[in-house]
């Protein structure tokens, strides 16, 4: 088989960049190793920045977003029992960002894809690109007992942080940045009247909160937990109780509390795979890069990637021109680096660090004051939340 774009995973990143190119005429294959219910099984956050809701319009995927999606025009921040607002429309010059699940936005790219009768191969096993640095570059699979081979211009490793793809870049070439965090968030969603109707970034001596929603009949609420806990340690009953603890009261009061319908811990981790590209390979979204979810970076950094590598493509095939596939790497590193930044800062100044000096634990709470004292530090927050440029 032959194709031009091989994209290894389908995930948002993937089917994103299958169905932009499509439209414009560019062949691709998707492989990916799950079923498709497996992939759309899987629960992820829910906060799209506006670049990343325009991306879904130009790959005709907009619909339903534009339709069930919520806009949100700021945020509230809890501390020492009150609530600040941050003004995302007032502070960002006028933008906002889509409340819309990541499983939803990808059952949408799916369908989207069927529509157009793009090729996704789903239990693709022992996915394995080759060749990266010559003109012939392939990928190899296995679909049940059969093995195949995909001849390609280009490989797209859009595989998340456990794929292929970034393996595949020798080791003396690919340098990688990493930081884990000694906490994770217990998350659990629940058919339940969200709290508040705009998202509530929670500090609190006893961790950290989100209080976040999928739809007015659908919340999605998080706490900070020891990396050491279990799922299986937290009743629901617990969660609701520590949720309450850590919000201001009249939060806590006004919270409706009911049986969980998902309830899982996911550890937080910072990290950066560099370069981008190697010869014919090009790393996208999870693959290259991962924050921890408190920015609501993750998905949106993905985009730029995909918005970068899409132009690019385009000027390959359409104009002869690769000025943009090679300063890809460069290019999105570039924003990836602001989106980690924002996303460490966030994440250190609302969560409860084990040992932290109290020199350092003052500067947090400074840091606090200073944002909500001054309109240039709220801008400096809003411009990121709902995304820098491209
Ligand atoms: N072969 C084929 N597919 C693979 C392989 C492999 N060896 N390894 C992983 N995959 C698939 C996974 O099953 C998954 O469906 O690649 C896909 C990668 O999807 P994601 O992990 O969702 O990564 P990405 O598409 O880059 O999405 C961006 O932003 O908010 C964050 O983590 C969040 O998924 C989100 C990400
Ligand atoms: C979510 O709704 O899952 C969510 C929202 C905002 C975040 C992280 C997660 O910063």
């Amino acid at each position: 088989m032959k194709t031009q774009v091989c994209i290894i995973g389908g995930g948002p990143s993937g089917l994103m960049l299958s169905q932009l190119l499509h439209l414009k005429g560019i062949e691709t294959v998707v492989l990916e190793r799950q079923s498709r219910d497996y992939v759309l099984s899987r629960i992820r956050a829910g906060v799209l920045e506006h670049g990343f809701a325009k991306l879904m319009r130009e790959a005709q995927c907009g619909e339903r977003m534009d339709r069930e999606g919520e806009i949100h025009d700021g945020f509230y921040l809890a501390h020492d029992g009150k609530m600040d607002r941050l003004d995302l429309h007032k502070y960002s010059g006028g933008n906002s960002v889509m409340v819309y699940g990541q499983t939803e936005l990808t059952r949408d790219l799916y369908e989207a894809r069927d529509r157009m009768k793009g090729v996704v191969i789903h239990n693709a096993q022992d996915v394995q690109p080759h060749e990266l640095k010559s003109a012939k570059s392939y990928v190899t699979y296995r679909v049940g007992h059969e093995d195949h081979r995909l001849d390609c211009d280009f490989i797209i490793g859009a595989d998340g942080f456990h794929g292929v793809s970034r393996k595949s870049i020798p080791a003396d070439v690919l340098k990688e940045y990493e930081k884990v965090y000694p906490f994770g968030w217990l998350g659990v969603l629940s058919r339940t009247k969200p709290v508040s109707p705009e998202l509530i970034y929670a500090k609190h001596e006893r961790g950290f909160a989100l209080c976040s929603l999928r739809s007015q009949i659908l919340s999605r609420y998080y706490i900070q937990v020891p990396l050491s806990d279990k799922v299986e340690d937290w009743s629901d009953d617990a969660f609701w109780d520590e949720l309450k603890r850590r919000l201001p009261a009249e939060v806590a009061a006004q919270l409706i509390t009911g049986p969980t319908i998902e309830k899982s811990i996911a550890p937080l981790r910072s990290f950066v795979a560099e370069p981008m590209r190697y010869g014919n390979l090009f790393l996208a979204g999870d693959a290259a890069h991962i924050v921890p979810p408190t920015g609501a970076r993750g998905l949106n950094t993905a985009g730029s990637d995909i918005h970068y590598l899409y132009q690019a493509m385009l000027d390959h095939y359409q104009k002869g021109d690769s000025t943009g596939l090679d300063h890809y790497s460069e290019k999105a590193l570039a924003r990836v680096w602001k989106a980690q930044r924002f996303s460490w800062w966030l994440t250190t100044l609302l969560h409860n660090f084990p040992d932290t000096p109290e020199y350092d634990q003052k500067l947090k709470e400074v840091d606090l004051a200073y944002l909500f004292s001054s309109d240039a530090a709220q801008r400096s927050l809003a411009e990121n939340y709902v995304g820098l440029p491209y």
